[in-house]
């Protein structure tokens, strides 16, 4: 049998295991997929012991996404963002992914939204945002980063080629020229809090939400109000799987199978 799992710390509530597990029996591969709840004193003997023992692929999550990096070869994905969110145990040693950037293009691409050209901006600059600023780059879109510590934001943008940073002041402005508007701060998360004004929404866009507790939250309703498309965070969650899926196993993700899954346990 094989053994997949997600280490972090805490994991009691991830939706990891169920999207996996379903996929996994679903496509009748002999496989388990459990939470690996690591001491983060003892991380490099978590992650050497996770080769030692055999352990076939792992979902990193917080607080281990950058401790990760010391303990794979990092692939493209990994070098641009900084943070390893999947890591597949190869006959040649651990390779680190990161599926939270391509996981997401995917979520886009499965919305038939075309990112190349748009103006993009993404609220928030924490590692969610990292992910989202670096793929929109990569999909070819101008990519505008605001933050309430404007900072921060300009932090982030000096990284991303092109990219602009600004304070959450200037949202409203940017969202007027927007295309695409990307919520990752946690704002949003279990209240009914929008980062984004309801007024500043046009129906000429497409909002995106990283939070999924509730996945209908307050800045994907006003901004359906004003007519545009919505996508919430459950694709990014769902899509970061389906990549790392089909890093470890070779095989086309069931995404409708893993969707039903994780929404039945949202
Ligand atoms: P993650 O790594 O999950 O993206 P994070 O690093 O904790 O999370 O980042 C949280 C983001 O939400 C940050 O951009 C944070 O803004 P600051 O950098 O100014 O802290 C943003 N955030 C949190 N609470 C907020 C609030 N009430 N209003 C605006 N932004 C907020």
């Amino acid at each position: 049998m094989d053994v997949y799992g997600i280490i972090g710390n805490p994991v009691e509530h991830s939706l990891s295991p169920p999207l996996h597990q379903a996929a996994f029996d679903h496509l009748g591969i002999d496989a388990r997929f459990v939470t690996f709840e690591a001491d983060p004193d003892r991380i490099e003997e978590a992650f050497r012991g996770a080769e030692a023992l055999g352990i076939d692929g792992l979902t990193v999550t917080l607080p281990f996404k950058h401790d990760a990096y010391e303990f794979v070869d990092p692939e493209e994905s990994v070098e641009r963002v900084g943070a390893v969110n999947t890591i597949d145990f190869t006959d040649d040693g651990p390779i680190g992914y990161n599926t939270d950037m391509t996981g997401t293009l995917r979520a886009f691409e499965h919305h038939d939204v075309e990112l190349d050209g748009t103006n993009a901006v993404v609220v928030g600059a924490g590692g969610a945002a990292r992910a989202l600023a670096f793929g929109f780059e990569e999909a070819g879109a101008d990519v505008a980063v605001t933050n309430r510590t404007e900072s921060k934001a300009h932090d982030l943008a000096e990284d991303v080629p092109g990219a602009t940073g600004h304070g959450l002041d200037e949202l409203p402005d940017l969202m007027a020229e927007a295309d695409v508007v990307a919520n990752a701060t946690s704002v949003g998360l279990e209240s009914d809090e929008s980062v984004a004004p309801a007024d500043a929404w046009h129906g000429d866009c497409v909002a995106f939400d990283a939070v999924y507790k509730p996945l209908e939250t307050r800045f994907l309703g006003d901004a359906a109000a004003a007519g545009a498309q919505t996508i919430d965070g459950a694709w990014m969650l769902l899509f970061q799987g389906v990549d790392a899926f089909e890093t470890w196993t070779g095989e086309d993700a069931p995404v409708d199978v893993m969707n039903e899954a994780l929404r039945s346990h949202l």
